[in-house]
């Protein structure tokens, strides 16, 4: 779609550098300049406003909003690799090692199972970006790049952690977190509201919690508590 709208907009500005006539168009060369990148980032906001509405609207889709008896195990299991391989897709040279440890003292949870899935993906995306940031970076040092995703019971609560060793989360973004919007990627690769959406999902309609610890350059860990119903 964007390559698409950039062609159109070279094609737009032909047409117009065509239709100066030649001895005014050096004149008019910083003008033109000027219109490329105004036009590029009407482009380039269009396409962020066209991803936040489609994450509003997954998000907010009526139907599926029922609490039923789920497996979280099985939820997470599928929608980590699920979100692996969409990142794997998009960047054939992304590689990680991805290691699961499941307790199996988890009982069935109360979930809204779309919801919970979207979670997952949200903070496995997340930790894809943040391992393939730190490969692409680390050049010198040997570096594997690792997920580990945890689901254990901690007494009255079902716990489930998605941990990688990637680039940390520095000081100065902990607070922003989880503000709608916040994002430090680059447009057309982050919406900043996959850990709004997260929070929002988890302590306002699971009764639970959405916790993280990092340190920068060496990990990032969310955990996810959600009561057990006795
Ligand atoms: N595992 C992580 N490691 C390092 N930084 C992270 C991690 N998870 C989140 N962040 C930081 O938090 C910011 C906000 O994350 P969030 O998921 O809300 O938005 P996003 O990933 O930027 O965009 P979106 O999720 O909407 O595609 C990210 O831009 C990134 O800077
Ligand atoms: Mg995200």
């Amino acid at each position: 779609m964007s390559v698409k709208l950039l062609k159109d907009i070279e094609d737009v500005l032909a047409e117009v550098n065509n239709a100066i006539p030649e001895d005014l168009r050096e004149e008019l060369s910083d003008i033109m300049d000027n219109l490329r990148g105004n036009m590029n980032k009407i482009e380039e906001n269009g396409s962020r406003a066209s991803s936040i509405v489609k994450g509003i609207l997954l998000c907010s889709r009526g139907k599926d909003n029922e609490y039923i008896p789920a497996n979280l195990q099985q939820l997470t299991h599928e929608y980590v690799w699920l979100s692996y391989h969409a990142v794997r897709a998009n960047n054939k040279s992304f590689n990680v090692t991805i290691t699961e440890k499941y307790a199996d003292d988890v009982p069935l949870l109360r979930i809204i199972p779309q919801d919970l899935s979207r979670v997952v993906v949200n903070l496995m995306n997340n930790a894809c970006y943040a391992v393939f940031t730190k490969a692409k970076e680390a050049s010198e040092t040997p570096y594997a790049p690792a997920i580990t995703v945890g689901l254990k019971r901690a007494g009255d609560s079902a716990e489930l952690t998605i941990e990688d060793n990637g680039c940390g989360i520095p000081d100065e973004a902990k607070e922003h977190l989880f503000t709608p919007f916040f994002t430090t990627k680059p447009v057309g690769e982050g919406t900043g509201l996959g850990l709004s959406i997260s929070k929002s999902i988890i302590e306002g309609k699971h009764n639970g919690t959405l916790v993280m610890e990092t340190k920068a350059n060496e990990f990032t860990r969310f955990t996810v508590s959600l009561p057990i119903e006795k």
